[in-house]
């Protein structure tokens, strides 16, 4: 995977993406990372990357011309390949885990664009976008938190940055389904004890619990999801068993 992010603040993205998991994947060449600061590109040799907007209003707004700039820096790191373009912007389509896993897939390097201030030129963007996202129903500062999300999404989806292929395989949002809930030691911590059926070492009984708990927590915490992932005849007999059992404390 190759990604660009075009952006006022490189180090805040250089910071995020070296710790952790992704630093480890980054060093061990697992993909590549390039930031391109746009005040390389600035209008002026004082570093102008922003303007007043036509048409009145207190903010600024970046200009087209050093954001573009940046994009044909990013460009001829691959002149091979066409780029695919992504604005990180609240105006986007609500990022998600099928759109990560889409994203992923990609052949065509990645450039994330982070707008700051009141936001980018128009024009800039309808010349070189492919795609909007936003990581949700609010307004940041500025696109970098959001690339920082998007990126850390695709990251652990790229073959060995996670430790073992079944982190990413089995959890929440990978099957339409949230996670079920997990436990370490001790087996008792303020009088609560791990259920017993993890203790009990049958481990299709087991599987068939983590299933149904995943059914279960779904229908309770966001009934929109489960509205997308119907359950088949066995979870919902699953589901239905694990609540009656929840309720008369009866196996
Ligand atoms: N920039 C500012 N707010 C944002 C959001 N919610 N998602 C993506 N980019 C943003």
């Amino acid at each position: 995977m190759r990604l660009t992010v075009l952006t006022l603040f490189p180090d805040l993205i250089e910071q995020v993406i070296n710790e952790s998991i992704t630093g480890r994947a980054r060093a061990a060449g697992l993909f590549s990372l390039k930031t391109i600061q746009i005040r390389d590109f600035a209008v002026n040799r004082y570093g102008k990357v922003d303007d007043a907007c036509y048409g009145g209003g207190t903010g600024m707004l970046m200009m087209a011309e050093p954001v573009y700039q940046a994009w044909l820096a990013a460009r001829a790191e691959t002149p091979d390949l066409p780029v695919r373009t992504i604005h990180l912007s609240p105006r986007g389509k609500l990022f998600s885990q099928d759109m990560a896993r889409e994203l992923a897939a990609s052949e065509r390097p990645l450039v994330l664009l982070c707008g700051h201030y009141e936001g980018i030129d128009q024009r800039v963007l309808d010349e070189i976008v492919d795609d909007e996202l936003s990581i949700g129903d609010y307004v940041l500062t500025g696109g970098e938190l959001a690339a920082c999300v998007v990126i850390d999404a695709l990251l652990r989806l790229v073959p060995g940055v996670l430790p073992a292929e079944e982190a990413y395989t089995r959890e929440s949002h990978m099957d339409g389904l949230l996670e079920y809930p997990q436990y370490t030691r001790p087996a008792v911590w303020h009088d609560r004890k791990v259920p017993d059926v993890l203790m009990s070492g049958h481990q299709a009984k087991i599987e068939r619990w983590q299933s149904s708990q995943a059914a279960l927590e779904t229908l309770r915490r966001r009934p929109d999801l489960a509205r997308k992932r119907p359950l088949d005849e066995a979870e919902w007999a699953d589901m239905l068993a694990r609540r009656r059992e929840e309720v008369t404390g009866q196996r």
